[in-house]
């Protein structure tokens, strides 16, 4: 009786009492808004999960700041569609729709290969796509959803891309990652022999432990790079709660008042969107000063996590991807 609360109810009731929790504190902030942000011509970004949401507006606002868009995502339809919408509204954008999937490895290697054959620089990467409270499934690969999607996809995508965005940084303009994550993290866990979630599920648990996974992966790498001496910074986001169809798989009970709260109390796409864009664009954040975990426009002096799990995960994460890290560069185990 004890072990199905803690499992399958406790973590419900943890992630409605912190949705409240930061509804709150919404409630009795402005929105956040987007300092004025210098132009990005010449600037290639990556933007995945970038056809909808909060993601459309990061990829709306680069382009209309001059940046070359590449919206990485899985729904071609929803691609082409959002990268149309913004050529009309901004006659120069350069914005342009490419097939990934995040719950297939072999998509997120086909994705990077053809991106690194166009032998394009690479200045920013957003790792925004997500799902949240998808029924109990596994990816192509046989990941948890919420696992393998929010965290092994960007991971792998990252790791296929780092060697591009080393290259790309310099002194006055180091590449950045950001790991679109959620203040959801704060009540995730690392199970670290049980990363799939297979000992019992709980859809709520499982977005979680993934958004933790992603601040973990994000402060790790943002350390590799530094010890490195790479101009590369990685930090993590939370875009606060906002309106947007990541709720769709919420309890059917529950569609009707979530939406009615979110009409009046969410953040809209271009709000959440603004917490993104500073960490991905401010000039503020040149010279060794990017990384760690930023909210509601800023960042926030969060408590370092634990290092040890974070080397942890980062080395079982390579191992489930068949990846190789050594001092001088990655090696990718299935790289042709
Ligand atoms: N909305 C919030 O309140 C909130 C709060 C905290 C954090 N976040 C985070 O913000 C990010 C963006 O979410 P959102 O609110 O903008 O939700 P959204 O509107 O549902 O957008 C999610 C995007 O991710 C894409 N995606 C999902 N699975 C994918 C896959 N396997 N491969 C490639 N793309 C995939 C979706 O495309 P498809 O059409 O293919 O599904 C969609 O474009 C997520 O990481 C989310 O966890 C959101």
């Amino acid at each position: 009786m004890w072990s199905a609360f803690r499992s399958h109810l406790l973590p419900v009731i943890k992630l409605y009492l912190l949705g409240l929790k930061v509804l709150l504190v919404q409630l009795f902030n402005r929105p956040s808004r987007l300092p004025v942000m210098p132009r990005q011509d010449g600037k290639v970004a990556i933007v995945t999960g970038g056809g909808r949401g909060i993601g459309y507006e990061v990829v709306r606002h680069m382009a209309r700041l001059g940046a070359h868009v590449i919206i990485g995502g899985r729904d071609e339809q929803e691609g082409l569609d959002a990268v149309r919408r913004i050529c009309e509204e901004y006659k120069e954008a350069k914005v342009e729709f490419k097939k990934l999937d995040l719950a297939s490895l072999q998509s997120v290697r086909q994705f990077a290969k053809s991106f690194k054959q166009r032998e394009l620089p690479l200045n920013i990467l957003v790792n925004n796509a997500g799902v949240m409270l998808v029924p109990e499934g596994r990816t192509e690969d046989g990941f948890e959803q919420h696992f393998g999607v929010n965290y092994l996809g960007h991971f792998l995508l990252t790791w296929l891309l780092l060697d591009t965005l080393k290259d790309s940084g310099k002194s006055g303009y180091i590449s950045r990652i950001v790991n679109v994550s959620s203040s959801a993290h704060c009540i995730g866990e690392i199970k670290l022999n049980d990363l799939n979630s297979c000992q019992c599920y709980s859809a709520h648990a499982a977005y979680c432990h993934s958004k933790l996974a992603q601040v973990l992966f994000s402060s790790h790498l943002h350390q590799e790079m530094q010890q490195g001496g790479f101009p590369v910074s990685s930090c993590a986001v939370d875009p606060g709660m906002v309106d947007t169809a990541l709720y769709r798989h919420m309890w059917t009970p529950l569609r009707l008042p979530q939406t009615v709260i979110a009409c009046l109390l969410f953040r809209t796409p271009a709000e959440g969107a603004s917490t993104v864009l500073s960490a991905a664009l401010s000039p503020a954040l040149e010279g060794g000063s990017g990384g760690g975990y930023w909210a509601n426009g800023q960042r926030e002096n969060s408590t370092p996590f634990d290092p040890q799990l974070q080397l942890s995960l980062w080395e079982v994460s390579l191992q489930l991807l068949g990846l190789q890290y050594s001092s001088t560069g990655l090696k990718d185990d299935q790289q042709d």
